[in-house]
């Protein structure tokens, strides 16, 4: 069968062919449609984050897909069945508290390997197979753009973790920034737009650009952060109650304190690389206490956030997922899914029509 992978430490992807799995007792086989292509597998081409399996000398990439059931061992999984995989597995030396929980996403460095990211191949390949609780079923109607999944499911996790640090008294959000207007900010945008009234989303790009159009198609305002930084934001826009980090520019993380209103909360997602820098810590440190603020970090995401992500992708307009996705790739011409130019958003690789 196909598969795209790309050599241990980092480099160019290539198209190799590799023995199509047989999956065991408790597994099903999955025939894969569509993989999406996000910060991640660049960074792991980059060499920047990322480890094949162990004595492999390669990764097979890729951990946003979508396929259908082949071939069933697994109970309750019929053949047909359109999945999305989770990310997730457990470590070679075995499960622990928090799979066996059903909380992978909770697992700390080392209890944990993720497909296609570290110390696991990933779906971009023909088939792949997987135990049935980690495959999520989708409605057919999502099968196009079920890619999407894995990402939106990201944003439930973080949000789910942010929202409930404000439980504990009366809130709730109404004005939202967006730190980032790649695909995973744009796609946060359109979710977060759903629960506060008003929602702005920070980028870096000049006018006329496709990133933009979508802000305010989804009635989001645009900041340039070239423009206003993110101190100032509650000067000349207004102090926001969630802000959701999604650039993985370290900086923005901590200036988050800054911009939001007194009792917010800021969602860290973006991955920063090596980054040092100075930052006035008594004042942003004042800041949290005195104004009941928070910052939360979270990565991967569960089952429930797969499955939450489902209702919300399918409670989003359909002009949302045309315009986001500007790449779908045929895996003969894979290359095209990690080319980026002005126009591009979101990539996917398909190996089936869905
Ligand atoms: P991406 O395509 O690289 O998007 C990052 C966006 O941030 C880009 O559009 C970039 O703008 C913008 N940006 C960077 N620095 C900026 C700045 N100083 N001011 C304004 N905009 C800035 O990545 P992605 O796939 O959307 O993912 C976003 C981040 O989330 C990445 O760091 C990724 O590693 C991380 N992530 C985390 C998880 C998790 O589980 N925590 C899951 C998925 C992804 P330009 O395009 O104009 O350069
Ligand atoms: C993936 C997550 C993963 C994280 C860290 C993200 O791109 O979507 O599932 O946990 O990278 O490797
Ligand atoms: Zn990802």
């Amino acid at each position: 069968m196909d598969a795209i992978a790309v050599p241990a430490g980092g480099g160019a992807p290539a198209l190799t062919t590799m023995e199509r799995p047989t999956p065991g007792p408790d597994e099903a086989l999955v025939r894969v449609l569509r993989v999406g292509i996000d910060g991640t597998d660049h960074e792991i081409l980059s060499g920047e984050h990322g480890e094949p399996p162990a004595g492999a000398d390669r990764l097979v990439l890729g951990h946003e897909a979508v396929g259908v059931v082949a071939h069933s061992n697994a109970a309750g999984l019929s053949p047909g069945t359109v999945v999305v995989p989770m990310v997730r597995r457990p470590p070679p030396s075995g499960s622990n508290q928090y799979f066996e929980r059903g909380e992978p996403d909770m697992a700390p460095s080392g209890a944990y390997v993720e497909r296609g990211i570290v110390g696991a191949h990933g779906y971009c390949s023909s088939y792949f197979t997987s135990p049935a609780e980690y495959l999520v079923e989708l409605p057919e109607t999502l099968a196009e753009f079920g890619f999407l999944v894995e990402p939106a499911s990201i944003t439930e996790k973080a949000l789910e973790h942010a929202l409930t640090t404000r439980s504990a008294f009366e809130w709730e959000p109404e004005s939202a920034l967006v730190l980032g207007n790649g695909s995973l900010g744009l796609l946060s945008t359109a979710m977060i737009a759903q629960r506060c009234d008003r929602v702005y989303c920070l980028g870096r790009r000049d006018r006329p650009d496709p990133t933009i159009d979508i802000i305010e198609r989804l009635g989001a305002t645009y900041i340039d952060s070239r423009e206003t930084a993110l101190a100032e934001i509650p000067r000349a826009y207004e102090p926001m109650d969630l802000v959701y980090e999604a650039t993985g520019y370290a900086p923005h993380a901590f200036e988050t304190i800054e911009a939001l209103a007194p009792n917010g909360v800021g969602a860290l997602v973006g991955v920063p690389g090596d980054h040092a820098f100075e930052i006035d810590g008594g004042d942003l440190h004042r800041a949290l206490v005195m104004e009941n603020k928070a910052l939360v970090g979270s990565v991967n995401s569960g089952r429930p956030h797969f499955e939450r992500a489902i209702e919300t992708l399918s409670s989003l307009p359909d002009w949302l997922f045309d315009a986001l996705v500007t790449t779908v790739a045929p895996v003969e011409s894979f290359a095209d899914a990690f080319v980026n130019t002005d126009e591009t958003i979101k990539t996917a690789i398909e190996f089936e029509t869905p």
